[in-house]
């Protein structure tokens, strides 16, 4: 049975406080909300500042992420967090190749392949991000895009890495932060692009990953995605930063679970 994984991703938003007492919140809400749902993974992604505070406040059933990696190990690179760092810090996950690095950050395939390695080199999981821009969907390329992302970014990775470490998290550009969500059938049609390639890749170990959606998940769309195929969870920015709609999502994944 494939992992749901409900995570949050506060880019740069939550000073401390605002994270301690988000955080908290979710927390002292999360058993309920995610009553017996099995194989079921709930985390926050703040900024690095506030890991922290969400770590004290999150207590151990929330994972701790981080939003980016350095692709170096250690070393004379300036203003950089490396995975090693973040494994101090308590985080067990780290995104990569979020649409904002790869387009406002110069994030290109190299940089998250080097990335990807050097988070896995450091023990961290990887949530790998991948999303078509709207050009390429009015033109019809979003799988390839979608695939070339992957492949390069996979491709020194072995099987069995695949399997322990990493989670896909496809997040199409245009639905990012814009309140447009896809609907579940492109969604869904998109996932199932990605387990074919996983699968056609790596056999059982690419095909049984968890592959999340991500852009404008909120609490009223969440069960509607979370019940189409190839489905295992959502990557929420906006709707993550409120406790209740962060915990609203939780629940409404949970019940589809258990249905
Ligand atoms: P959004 O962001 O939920 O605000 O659209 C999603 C993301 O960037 O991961």
């Amino acid at each position: 049975m494939r992992s749901t994984w409900i995570l949050g991703n506060w880019k740069q938003n939550h000073l401390r406080g605002e994270a301690t007492k988000t955080s908290s919140e979710i927390a002292r809400g999360l058993d309920e909300a995610r009553a017996g749902a099995a194989n079921f993974e709930v985390g926050i992604a703040p900024s690095f500042l506030a890991l922290d505070s969400v770590r004290a406040a999150g207590g151990p059933n929330l994972l701790l992420l981080s939003q980016d990696v350095a692709a170096q190990e250690s070393g004379a690179f300036t203003g950089e967090v490396g995975s090693e760092m973040l494994r101090e810090a308590g985080v067990s996950a780290t995104l990569v190749g979020h649409s904002e690095r790869r387009a406002k950050f110069g994030d290109g395939h190299d940089q998250v392949r080097a990335k990807l390695q050097a988070a896995l080199a450091g023990g961290l999981k990887v949530i790998l991000c991948v999303g078509e821009q709207l050009e390429d969907r009015q033109a019809g390329n979003q799988k390839s895009v979608v695939i070339t992302q992957l492949s390069s970014a996979l491709v020194d990775v072995t099987p069995e890495q695949i399997k322990a470490s990493i989670v896909v998290a496809y997040e199409p550009v245009w639905a990012i932060g814009t309140g447009e969500v896809a609907t579940p059938d492109q969604a869904s049609e998109m996932h199932g692009a990605i387990r074919a390639w996983l699968g056609d890749s790596y056999g059982e170990a690419g095909s049984g990953r968890s592959i999340l959606y991500g852009g404008s998940v909120k609490p009223a769309n969440a069960s509607d995605l979370i019940d189409a195929p190839n489905i295992d969870g959502f990557l929420i920015g906006g709707a993550s930063l409120d406790a209740q709609s962060f915990l609203a999502i939780v629940r409404a994944a949970a019940q589809a679970r258990q249905a």
